[in-house]
């Protein structure tokens, strides 16, 4: 299964504001190519934070591109998959009531029956991973099982630095707003731990553009 990080950054490599409240990011331009690269993909994943603090639909949101893929025989919108330790989702939520799209949430034994049995009874689809935290390689194996053979993560910032610290991902495309956040809090593309100098991540450039005339930049990277 080939992984793309997708996501937008300020000039200070934040992803969110110290608020975190989804601050923001994209141009018009960039959140059309969002949507453009959600239609192309399978799946779309992202972390539980994400899911609780944004609310998002995870959809390709335009009748124009539900429609190619319907012509292509796809569904309308590629899998949405969640990673929750607890299963902790909101119900009534974008993720689990919005759009024609498979659901796929992956958390942990620490999670609730109840939640998981009411979240399948909504349709979600829920894997058991591990047990203090998603085990991603082996929910990555699952998605594979299930036919996803490209997947593209959408943040936030932990999930991010766990896929590439486990080495399971492949390319990476951000867009730089030209804009400073700041805030030692706020959360940068890149979260958890990080790594010490001997182990930085290294990456290979694919392709660097100036994006949109507000002077946006769109960076697509390849790990090695
Ligand atoms: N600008 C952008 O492109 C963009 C995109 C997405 C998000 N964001 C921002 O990013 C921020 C959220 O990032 P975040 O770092 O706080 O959280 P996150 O990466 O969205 O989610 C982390 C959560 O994932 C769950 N998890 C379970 N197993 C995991 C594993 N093995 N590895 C990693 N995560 C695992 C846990 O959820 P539970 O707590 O449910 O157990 C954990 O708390 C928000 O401010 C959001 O707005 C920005």
């Amino acid at each position: 299964m080939k992984v793309i990080i997708n996501a937008a950054m300020s000039l200070d490599g934040k992803i969110d504001t110290v608020e975190r409240r989804g601050a923001s990011l994209s141009s018009p331009q960039d959140k059309r190519r969002v949507l453009e690269l959600r239609a192309s993909v399978d799946a779309v994943m992202v972390g539980g934070n994400t899911l609780r603090q944004e609310n998002p639909k995870l959809t390709v949101k335009l009748p124009e591109l539900e429609q190619q893929r319907i012509l292509k025989g796809l569904p309308p919108n590629p899998a949405k998959v969640a990673i929750s330790t607890r299963a902790e989702l909101d119900l009534q939520g974008d993720f689990v009531r919005v759009g024609q799209a498979q659901r796929i949430l992956f958390c942990t034994s620490l999670a609730p029956a109840r939640q998981i049995n009411v979240l399948k009874e909504l349709g979600v689809q829920v894997f058991l991973c591990g047990e203090k935290k998603v085990d991603l390689p082996q929910a990555f194996n699952a998605l594979a099982s299930l036919g996803i053979q490209t997947l593209m993560l959408e943040g936030g910032s932990t999930l991010i630095a766990e896929c590439i610290s486990l080495g399971l991902a492949d390319e990476l495309l951000v867009y730089v707003a030209p804009k400073l956040f700041g805030g030692a809090t706020a959360p940068s593309l890149v979260g958890g731990g990080g790594w010490v100098e001997s182990s930085a991540k290294m990456l290979r450039l694919v392709n660097a553009q100036v994006f949109d005339e507000l002077g946006g930049l769109l960076l697509h990277y390849q790990f090695l």
